[in-house]
């Protein structure tokens, strides 16, 4: 089949579909955010924007039901609809791909996690969306997609065979030379519901400026789960094309609509160029972040800060208390002289406005006071143990002898 992408309401599009025709239909709709979603183009020349204001959420709901209706329509028996949303409308959306589905034909409800760093509102910091997954019956296509086993996980023991005792309970099997015996076809742990997926940082190279696009990785996950190569995807509300690029990497077909022209033209670069970003984070785990030498680490740890990974002139920041702003430390380290460490810091530090910046000597003895009040704003430790103890107090008194400068 021919790849298909039009501009104009999802509700007419979808009626020049075929019954039955289609694997997977991604919808990611407005989320009834009550304001207009607008983002400047990558290159700062213009913005791209979709309105998302409605007058009730009875309005909002009937939008969405008449374009689920279509979507239903179009899926073939074996296909299946994701539905993204977040906490604003999941719950009344839930309930229309109840009624339109069937309960029993309700799958998953897959939360999307990611992390983000925000302190600026009252309450807890949002960080995930939903995505409901229905089939449009049991015959639905699936296909299994396996995790690795998390770091704590027995494996030794998650590969030997079990059997049921003459009392019900588990036990390892044992052949006949009294081995355990092993599992063959452990693929690792089956795919579960929640999903950590970095957020697009401003900076990777696949964001195109669109406001909320998604990333790549989290749609190829999706398709991988419920197609098949040459199979077809739908996405009416596809925006920056993100559905359909994921597709065309796949080796999917795709059709893809929106009301803004302008999606739709930008769609069409991006298909003729796909972009993707790798996670490194995904791609290493977590722990490949985590390249802190053992004795660095520890004091750290003892003076209660924050590391920082992979910075060369900030070991971690000092936290004081929530009114004093961050205070980066830097540790000196076997093979540095002090001026070295210092200037690492210095530079490391130069962008920001730090009220004050810490510096452990851990060797050669220089003639410089306990905690040397320098020229700049850059307190010298010479001993550790006492700075650990008393940090607070230094710190604090430092602060206020430069005086304007106390939570400034
Ligand atoms: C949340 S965005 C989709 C973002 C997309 N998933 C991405 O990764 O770029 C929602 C999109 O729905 C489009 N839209 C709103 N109403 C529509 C309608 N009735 N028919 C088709 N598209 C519509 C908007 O223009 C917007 O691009």
């Amino acid at each position: 089949m021919n790849n298909i992408i039009k501009a104009g309401d999802c509700k007419e599009s979808l009626r020049e579909i075929s019954s039955s025709s289609v694997d997977l239909v991604y919808l990611d709709p407005p989320f009834f955010t009550q304001r207009t979603q607008s983002l400047k183009t990558r290159d700062n020349s213009g913005e791209y924007s979709f309105c998302d204001s409605w007058d009730s959420i009875q309005d909002y709901c009937i939008y969405i039901k008449e374009r689920l209706f279509e979507c239903k329509r179009v899926l073939k028996e074996t296909g299946s609809i994701f539905l993204h949303c977040d906490k604003t409308a999941s719950h009344y959306i839930r309930v229309l791909l109840d009624e339109l589905f069937g309960m029993d034909n309700f799958q998953s409800e897959i939360i999307w996690h990611y992390r983000r760093w925000s302190n600026a509102k009252k309450g807890l910091l949002n960080s995930h969306q939903t995505i409901f997954f229905y089939s449009k019956s049991k015959e639905f296509k699936f296909n299994h997609i396996f995790d690795d086993y998390s770091p704590t996980t027995n494996i030794d023991q998650i590969f030997q065979k079990r059997v049921r005792d003459t009392h019900g309970k588990t036990t390892y099997k044992v052949a006949e030379n009294g081995d355990y015996e092993l599992m063959t076809g452990k693929r690792g742990v089956p795919l579960s519901d929640v999903w950590y997926i970095p957020y697009l940082n401003p900076k990777a190279r696949e964001r195109v400026g669109y406001p909320t696009q998604k990333p790549l990785i989290l749609l190829e996950q999706l398709i991988k789960l419920v197609t098949d190569e040459g199979d077809v995807v739908l996405d009416p509300f596809c925006g920056s094309g993100t559905t359909l690029v994921a597709a065309k990497i796949l080796g999917r077909n795709y059709i893809g609509f929106d009301i803004s022209e302008d999606a739709i033209q930008l769609v069409k670069k991006r298909l003729e160029n796909p972009v993707r970003t790798e996670s490194n984070l995904l791609k290493n785990g977590e722990q490949a972040y985590i390249n802190q030498d053992v004795d660095i680490f520890r004091i750290l740890c003892e003076l209660d800060a924050v590391p920082v990974q992979r910075n060369k002139g900030i070991d971690g920041f000092l936290k004081i208390d929530d009114e004093v702003k961050p205070v980066p430390i830097k540790i000196q380290r076997k093979d540095e002289s002090v001026e070295v460490a210092k200037n690492l810091l210095e530079r490391a530090s130069s962008k920001n406005k730090f009220l004050c910046k810490i510096l452990i000597k851990t060797n050669e003895n220089h003639d410089i006071s306990l905690f040397d009040l320098s020229e700049d704003n850059t307190i010298i430790v010479e001993q550790v143990e006492d700075f650990i103890a008393h940090k607070q107090d230094v710190v604090r008194e430092y602060l206020g002898e430069r005086e304007g400068y106390l939570y400034g």
